[in-house]
């Protein structure tokens, strides 16, 4: 039997996404209400021994190389640095990095960088503090901003930047953004807003494309493609200036990159997604709390993988969002 996640398409998924929580101390507009959502309940979210089973079999069983923790915002999982480091003691030793809000990470920052955690990727969509306030509903523009610092000082490396234009509210602050990731060497990217907050209010008109986050951008900069290997990667990457700084885009919905998807996906309360789009899932805390095998829970997950369809289908007619927003599937 073949120990790789593969799909009918031939693709590989070897970038395991681990959603820690459905929870977050932010409210960006484009995410969810101001009031917050309906959190999953407590006894329905992974243990840490529950998600170190599941990551063993990933790493061990299925050729997982990489894990990413996201949330909801996982710096809200208590003893987050403890699971890190027993992350880091599986074998084969995958690489290990974080999608975060940032709040509250610098002082934790050294402890993440000991326990081994590689990298971080950081929302920062404002780098004005009544921008921030307005997309996130909270003044904490500062603490992001320490958390960057924090990051490159415990050596984390590379420390990215991911922003979400939005259309007439921070559209207008691309060019600073980069000058401010160019300054302190952090690694900018991009993002066209996908169909995926819990509102529905995602409106294709509304959002910035990955052509118009190339002409911002180019009122200040001179953009060429960067000779660097695309992989699997979400990010087309240019070069700023003729190099050898970069700046990357995620033109999700305008150029997808689905053909080269490498990932698959465990929300906070046990489901296996094969893509961000799936609009069906596997349950495998069912299995993991019912005492299947370790064999048992590769083969489903096998399944599941194997069922992962061509691509996303926001550009089709008919596009039928997710149940789950965001911030429940893992960004
Ligand atoms: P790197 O390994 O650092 O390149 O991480 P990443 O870009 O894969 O991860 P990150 O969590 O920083 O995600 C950044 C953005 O990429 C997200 O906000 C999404 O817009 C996009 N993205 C992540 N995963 C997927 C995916 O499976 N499909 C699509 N279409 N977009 C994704
Ligand atoms: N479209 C694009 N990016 C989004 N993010 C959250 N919601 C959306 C959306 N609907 C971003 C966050 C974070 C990353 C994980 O995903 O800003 O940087
Ligand atoms: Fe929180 Fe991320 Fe959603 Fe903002 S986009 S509310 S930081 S989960």
């Amino acid at each position: 039997d073949n120990p790789a996640l593969i799909d009918t398409f031939g693709r590989v998924a070897t970038d395991l996404r681990v959603s820690l929580t459905d929870k977050c101390n932010l409210r960006c507009t484009y995410c969810m209400p101001a009031e917050g959502l309906e959190w999953m309940p407590g006894e329905q979210v992974l243990s840490d021994d529950e998600l170190i089973r599941l990551m063993t079999i990933a790493v061990r069983d299925l050729g997982i190389t990489d894990i990413r923790l996201t949330g909801g915002e996982p710096l809200l999982r208590p003893r987050l640095e403890e699971l890190v480091a027993r992350i880091a003691a599986l074998r084969p030793r995958p690489r290990l990095s974080m999608t975060t809000n940032g709040i509250g990470f610098a002082k934790r920052a050294k402890a993440f960088a000991e326990a081994g955690l590689d990298r971080i990727n950081v929302s920062l969509d404002s780098i004005d503090p009544e921008t921030f306030e307005h997309i996130t509903r909270r003044d904490r523009l500062r603490h992001v901003l320490d958390a960057l610092a924090a990051a490159r000082e415990a050596g984390l490396d590379p420390v990215k930047i991911n922003a979400v234009l939005l259309r007439g509210v921070n559209e207008h602050e691309a060019p600073s953004l980069l000058r401010f990731a160019l300054e302190h060497g952090y690694h900018l990217r991009f993002i066209e807003q996908m169909p995926l907050d819990a509102q529905h209010g995602w409106d294709r008109r509304q959002m910035i494309t990955a052509d118009e986050i190339l002409e911002l951008l180019g009122t200040e900069f001179t953009l060429t493609p960067s000779p660097a290997e695309r992989g699997g990667a979400p990010a087309e990457r240019w070069l700023v200036d003729g190099g050898p700084h970069e700046v990357g885009v995620i033109p999700s919905v305008s150029r997808p990159f689905c053909a080269a998807c490498e990932r698959t996906r465990l929300t906070a309360d046990g489901a296996i997604r094969s893509c961000l789009f799936s609009t069906d899932e596997t349950d495998l805390r069912l299995l993991l709390r019912g005492g299947a095998s370790d064999e048992d829970i590769a083969n489903t997950w096998r399944a599941t993988m194997w069922g992962k369809l061509a691509g996303h289908e926001i550009n089709e007619a008919g596009f039928a969002q997710p149940i789950r927003p965001m911030s429940a599937i893992g960004g």
